[in-house]
């Protein structure tokens, strides 16, 4: 009988071990991956029609009590194109969210179920005044840091976030290209542009400043369309750049289920995610460091309807420059309780701090919970210490395109949690002593109607 050495026969017993280990592994795999009796009845039989990653997701969302998607499946052999189209969409949506539609779907859920539990998110903060200007329009103090701010402006970059629906105000073209001004007529976007080839000018900038504007599906043909019939109101054309956001899945309840098109059972509704995806947009295009490289030293951001914004930012930008901040919101003076989101530092009992916006219904019970039993209260001033939050912002660029990378959520304002303890993060509130500075076009006329009469800003 040959004799074995005992090295070879852990070799040939290891590849064995190995060959079985392959085999188990490979069976677990597949029996992971194939469906179970109860996905192959959500998907009334029709598993069959999609392997790997399709079959994959089609489970996931299983999982995430999502089987209201596939109730209207017909066997298999009956309408297997429009199968493949609904699940054409679904991978669609699964590779423009990060996470995936899982992480969308789970994400949906935990902020749905924390908003019906009433959960406060700030649980354990504790909020104060942060750093800040509060500026008269006009006064002595606005002009010298509009001065200071006009100087900035030949080293700043602009950002207009425009991909929004517009559901609200129920208008069919795009919101930019509504009359701004009742004298020329002159739209938002030739009204920004002006302002910031004013700003080029008087600030004496070696080169052309920078223009992104966000758009969506919804709105970035006939954004372009404006700009071009109007030779881009007089900026060079390279000096606008569109960025188009991806739309997500609409929602149909609290449960997160998401939104067939009820007009098509195979498609889902879906809508633009929210201004803060620009954040993510001018990362991943490489924009942001494009403009780096070029010397911008500070992004502005603002919103498609609030045509006092260039009133504002030349100021804001002074403080900015002065004070060397991270952050600055460009904030409104805003009356105790009033119903829009306070700008509040918050620092939470481990010591980690942050400033950021605080929902008016969140701010308040957060103060009666810390030490101040009547909550939001005006000041000397006659306002809350706490200045209207209006996602209008100046970020110092080198910090914003440094390490923090860009946080998915809805709201542009939310970026200042992604920034360390130590950033500075202020605002710089502008009374704007006429009216408000704010107001952008966002209701319909007759909901604007109603909600003057009782009382409330027709924003
Ligand atoms: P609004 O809060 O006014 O929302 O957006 P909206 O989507 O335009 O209007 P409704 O809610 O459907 O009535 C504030 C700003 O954020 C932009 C809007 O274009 C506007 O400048 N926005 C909003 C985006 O760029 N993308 C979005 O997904 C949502």
């Amino acid at each position: 009988m040959p004799r074995v050495s005992t090295s070879k026969l852990t070799a040939v017993l290891s590849a064995g071990a190995l060959a079985f280990a392959a085999a188990y592994a490979y069976r677990v795999y597949k029996r992971r991956d194939e469906p179970s009796a109860e996905e192959q009845a959500a998907l009334k039989d029709n598993a069959q029609l999609f392997k790997g990653k399709e079959l994959k997701l089609l489970q996931q969302l299983l999982q995430l009590d999502q089987r209201h998607l596939f109730d209207n499946w017909k066997p298999p052999g009956e309408e297997d194109a429009e199968k493949a189209r609904l699940v054409e969409q679904l991978q669609q949506l699964d590779q423009t969210y990060p996470g995936g539609l899982a992480a969308y779907v789970s994400n949906a859920k935990r902020l749905l179920a924390d908003s019906k539990a009433g959960a406060n998110p700030f649980e354990g903060y504790t909020p104060s005044v942060p750093q800040g200007e509060n500026l008269d329009f006009g006064s002595a103090e606005f002009q010298e840091l509009e001065r200071e701010g006009v100087k900035a402006a030949s080293n700043a970059a602009f950002v207009l976030v425009a991909g929004g629906l517009g559901e609200r105000l129920g208008f069919s073209g795009i919101k930019l290209a509504l009359p701004a001004d009742t004298a020329r007529g002159a739209c938002f976007l030739q009204v920004y542009i002006e302002s910031i080839l004013a700003l080029q000018k008087s600030s004496g900038a070696s080169s052309p400043l920078p223009l992104a504007i966000m758009t969506s599906d919804d709105t970035h043909a006939l954004t372009e369309q404006l700009l071009e019939e109007h030779s881009h109101f007089g900026m060079q054309p390279d000096q606008v750049t569109l960025l188009k956001q991806a739309k997500v899945a609409c929602l149909s309840d609290t449960d997160a289920h998401l939104a067939l098109d009820p007009k098509d059972g195979f498609k889902l509704q879906t809508k633009p995610h929210g201004h803060g995806d620009v954040h993510a947009l001018l990362h991943g295009s490489g924009l942001l460091s494009k403009w780096q490289q070029q010397g911008v030293r500070w992004v502005a951001f603002f919103q498609d309807t609030n045509g006092l914004v260039f009133r504002a930012i030349p100021a804001a930008l002074g403080v900015s420059a002065q004070q060397n901040l991270d952050v600055n919101s460009i904030a409104v003076p805003r009356a105790a309780k009033e119903a829009i989101g306070g700008i509040a530092r918050l620092t939470h009992s481990s010591g980690r701090a942050m400033t950021i916006n605080v929902e008016y219904n969140q701010l308040d019970p957060l103060l009666r919970a810390t030490g101040h039993p009547d909550g939001d209260v005006a000041d000397s001033s006659g306002f809350s210490p706490y200045p209207g939050n209006i996602n209008q912002l100046i970020l110092k660029v080198d910090s914003y395109a440094g390490d923090a990378g860009p946080h998915p959520g809805p709201h542009s304002g939310d970026f200042p949690r992604e920034l360390p303890d130590d950033a500075k993060v202020g605002f710089t509130s502008i009374n704007q002593v006429w009216g408000q500075q704010y107001s952008p076009v966002r209701n319909s006329p007759e909901d604007a109607r109603a909600k003057h009469k009782s009382g409330t800003r027709t924003l």
